[in-house]
This record gives structure tokens, C-alpha cells and sequence, in this order.
């Protein structure tokens, strides 16, 4: 904890920050996969307005990081990092963006790949890699962090390596450690004989990582962090019961009483309807206006004629979790309500094709991009009337809170963060909402929002509501700061 003492007048003034390194295997606005990205590229830059010194780590991923974006980064040292029996070189850089510090770990021989950020035959490898070297950076860079949170499976070795090799070393004696799982379903579960190789941990304390038969990273930091949180609090609930864990429940269950969720926020500066250069015409709550503009440019981008009804939205990866066989199940009824739909995403080939086919079936109801495009998904957060998320589970999500910010009316199953953040309008709330895993009730929430649609009154006081909401991440901020203040012992 670093106090400064301010001498006003007479009195003394204490003002208290916190140094906080924010340990993430991507982070906007430099490479994304998925909704860690965002959370990484906009957390740290709240903490940093209250006040907070927060800084980003991430590896150079020299194939995915921008030319331009290369060029304002500045050396600053390197070093070798053990994996293993091995030692292999680590480059530091850095760069300033919004007032966030970003460290980036570079070793091509780990990073630069052309095929995206994951899904490589040596990833347990590559992420040991990451999580040694973070460590390992605080020895040569004048940054002495407080507390260090680690997100998700690849950065999880970074508690476990503390707690074996660093926590009595000079130095680095006082940090803390908070672990964010935004996913459960990915772990970094491994054969165990790649201990002995790469992972570089003594045979003794093998049972730190070992789990049902298997070398299981997450398990790792949940054992060995001080804190354990998830990105929304009924995540948080429903990871303790075994439909959701993904077998880490018996551990969870044990730790519970270091485990919480904070909802997670969104950047309100990067989705703002009222200054996003990347849509047709600007709006905000007060004058929706714009909107209508926006509505028109996805038809024409889709080259679809545009009819006078609501179209309904989907911007996802096609991952089984997500919902999709409900809608699957009774697309042709969505369809039949009078509506036009717009998807965009990629995955898995079953749900890719199933889209292409309805896009063939109904060539002008029905809009298909096969792909990840940033820029196309805020046109239609922006042009779209209603925005659809039936996930089975759903840690917390973002795009529900991007629709609602651009008035585009979410419709979600209540699990997790979609539970969190979206009340019934039912409940004088800002979407539509159901609770069983069902496409009837899917389909049900889905025509109770036609039917408000139909009456441009109410349907204008929702959009309203939505936009209304506060999603920003002032409040979750606010407690994640409470939780590092707590481990630093305030
Ligand atoms: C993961 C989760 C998603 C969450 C995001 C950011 O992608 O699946 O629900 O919003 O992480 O925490």
C-alpha cells in the first residue's frame, strides 16, 4: 500500500492507491477472441479513473496486434523465463492507451501464429510460458504491484507459481492474488505427464494442479489465489452445482467462502450511441431519431429489402452453450411472428450452416454473416429492434448490455450475468426475460415482445428504459476495489 500525505492548511489528507496488475491472455484494443477482451480493456482503465495505478500484462501476439499499433510501443527489457528444464527468452514492451500502462511478453516462438490467439497443439505450453514470465517481469521493471489478478485458465499458473517460487523472495513477499474466472467451461486440463516436462513443479506438490485423474490449471488458482471471483453474482451461485461447473464444483464448494461475483461493466465510451463513428446516424435516450437510419443501413449492407417490422438480432460464437438449438427448434414460428432477422457469428459448422440454410429459405427475412466483424456487430446493436441470448449458461455477457445501450431490446434466458443484468419489462424493466431452458418460452418471451412492438408508445418507453440502464463500470469498480482494499489489509 503506498500512502501520500498531503499537507493542506494544516490539516494532513491521506490519499490511498493501489498498485494493481491486471494478468489477461488478450485485452481490447489490441487482440479479442471473446468477452475477456473487453472486460480487460475496460476494468483497468476504471480503476485507473478512481485513482488506482491498474496495468495490463499480455503476450505480443505479433501476427494479431496492429502495425500502427506496434509502432508506438517502446522496449523495455528482457529476460529468460524456466519452462521447464528449459529457459526461453522474454521481451517486455509497453504502451500507454487511456491512461492504462499494457506490458506485452514477447517470444515468437510462442506468440507469433497465424491462425488467432488460441487452439494450438502447444497452448498448455504457451500459457506456463505467459504465467512464469509475469512473474518473472516484476524482477526487471520498476512496477511493484499490490495485487495481481489473473484471468481465466491461461493466466492461472501465476498464483500457483507465486505461491511455490516467489512469495518469500524480497520483493515480492506482499502480493495478493484475486483469480476471474470468465468461463468455466475452459480449465487447461492436461495429461499428467506434462508436469514432469513443462510445468516445472515439484513432484510434492503436484496435488496443487492435479484433479480427477488430470493436470487441471483453474483448479490451480482457485486452490492457491487469495480471492476467487466470477464475472456476475449468480454465476458465482450456479458454478457450486455440477449442470453448470463443469466437474469443478467439489472444489468450489470448498473454497466458497473465498469465491464472489461482480457483475461485470461495459466501456461506455467505446458504445455510445451518441458518438460512435461507426453508425449510420447518432441517437441517444432522448431522441431515438437516429435509429430508424440505422435500422436502414443493416438492410442495405445485408442487400435485403426492409420491411415494416421488427427485426430481431444475434451476434454470438456459435458455441453449444449458447442457445442455439432453441432457436433452431422453432425458427420458422420467429419468423412467422412477422419479423425479419439478422446473425452474425461463426463456430460451430452445425449452427453456421443452419443459418446459411434459413438465409437460403428466407432470402429477404433473413440476413446471415458468417464471421467475427466488430464493426458490422455495432451497426446492427445499433439498427436492430430487438436482440436475442437463450444461452444454457451464461457467465455474465456483454452483448445483452451493448443492445440495451443502443435501444436495441435484449431478450434472454435468466442464467447468470443475462439474470443479473436484465430485468422483465414484466417488472418495469428493459427486456424480456424466461427461465426454463425451452424454446416455448423462448418463443413465448419473444411474441410477448412483438406484441409490445406493435404498440409504438410502450415500445418507445422501453427503448428508453434500455438506454437508460447503467452498465457502465463505475459500480463493479467500485467493488472490486473494496475486494483488493480488504486482501491489502485496510
Ligand atoms: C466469457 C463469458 C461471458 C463473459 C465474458 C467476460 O466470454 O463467456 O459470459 O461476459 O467472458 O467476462
Amino acid at each position: 500500500m503506498v500512502y501520500y500525505y498531503l499537507e493542506v492548511k494544516c490539516y494532513f489528507v491521506e490519499v490511498l492507491f493501489m498498485n494493481i496488475l491486471y494478468a489477461a491472455s488478450e485485452a481490447l484494443p489490441f487482440a479479442a477472441s471473446g468477452g475477456l477482451a473487453d472486460v480487460a480493456g475496460s476494468l483497468p482503465k476504471a480503476l485507473v479513473k478512481a485513482g488506482h495505478n491498474a496495468r495490463v500484462v499480455m503476450p505480443y501476439y505479433v501476427n494479431t496486434i496492429k502495425p500502427e499499433q506496434k509502432e508506438k510501443m517502446h522496449f523495455i527489457t528482457n529476460f529468460t523465463v524456466p519452462v521447464g528444464w528449459r529457459h526461453q527468452y522474454c521481451g517486455v514492451f509497453s504502451q500507454e492507451v487511456n491512461g492504462v500502462t499494457y506490458y506485452f511478453l514477447d517470444n515468437e516462438y510462442y506468440f507469433k501464429r497465424d491462425n488467432g490467439l488460441y487452439g494450438y497443439f502447444d497452448d498448455a505450453e504457451r500459457y506456463v510460458f505467459f504465467s512464469r514470465a509475469v512473474l518473472e517481469m516484476l524482477r526487471h521493471i520498476d512496477f511493484h504491484p499490490q495485487i495481481i489478478n489473473s484471468n481465466d485458465w491461461q493466466c492461472a499458473l501465476i498464483p500457483v507459481y507465486y505461491n511455490l517460487f516467489y512469495r518469500n523472495e524480497y520483493g515480492f513477499d506482499s502480493i495478493k492474488h484475486v483469480f476471474t474466472i470468465h468461463n468455466i467451461g475452459y480449465q487447461g486440463q492436461y495429461g499428467l505427464d506434462l508436469v514432469k516436462d513443462m510445468v516445472g513443479i515439484p513432484p510434492c506438490n503436484v496435488n496443487i494442479l492435479e484433479y480427477d485423474g488430470d493436470i487441471n490449471f483453474m483448479k490451480g488458482a482457485i486452490e492457491t489465489a487469495d480471492k476467487v471471483t466470477t464475472v456476475s453474482p449468480t454465476y458465482a451461485k450456479e458454478i457450486l452445482d455440477p449442470w453448470f461447473s463443469h466437474g469443478l464444483d467439489r472444489i468450489l464448494r470448498n473454497k466458497q467462502y473465498k469465491t464472489c461475483g461482480f457483475l461485470n461493466g461495459i466501456d461506455v465510451d467505446l458504445y455510445n450511441p451518441e458518438t460512435d463513428p461507426t453508425i449510420a446516424a447518432k441517437f441517444s435516450a432522448k431522441n431515438h431519431k437516429g435509429k430508424a437510419a440505422c435500422k436502414s443501413a443493416i438492410f442495405e449492407e445485408f442487400g435485403m429489402p426492409q420491411y415494416d417490422v421488427p427485426t430481431i438480432a444475434m451476434i454470438s460464437r456459435f458455441a453449444d452453450h449458447k442457445g442455439f438449438d432453441l432457436v433452431r427448434y422453432v425458427f420458422d414460428d420467429i419468423i412467422g411472428l412477422d419479423m425479419q432477422a439478422v446473425i452474425l457469428g461463426s463456430g460451430e459448422s452445425q449452427y453456421e450452416d443452419f443459418f446459411q440454410e434459413m438465409h437460403w429459405r428466407y432470402p429477404d427475412k433473413v440476413g446471415f454473416y458468417r464471421g467475427y466483424n466488430p464493426v458490422l456487430a455495432k451497426k446492427i446493436y445499433a439498427g436492430a429492434d430487438m436482440f436475442l441470448m437463450p444461452s444454457k449458461s451464461e457467465p455474465c455477457g456483454l452483448a445483452q448490455m451493448i443492445a440495451a445501450r443502443y435501444g436495441t431490446v435484449p431478450i434472454v434466458r435468466s442464467t447468470g450475468g443475462l439474470r443479473d443484468s436484465i430485468i422483465d419489462a414484466g417488472d418495469n424493466g428493459i427486456g424480456y426475460t424466461f427461465q426454463s431452458y425451452n424454446a416455448g418460452d423462448m418463443l413465448g418471451a419473444i411474441k410477448r415482445a412483438r406484441e409490445c412492438y406493435s404498440n409504438k408508445t410502450e415500445w418507445s418507453k422501453l427503448v428508453t428504459r434500455a438506454m437508460n440502464a447503467d452498465f457502465s463500470w463505475d459500480s463493479s469498480a467500485k467493488l472490486y476495489i473494496g475486494l483488493y482494499k480488504e486482501l491489502c489489509g485496510e
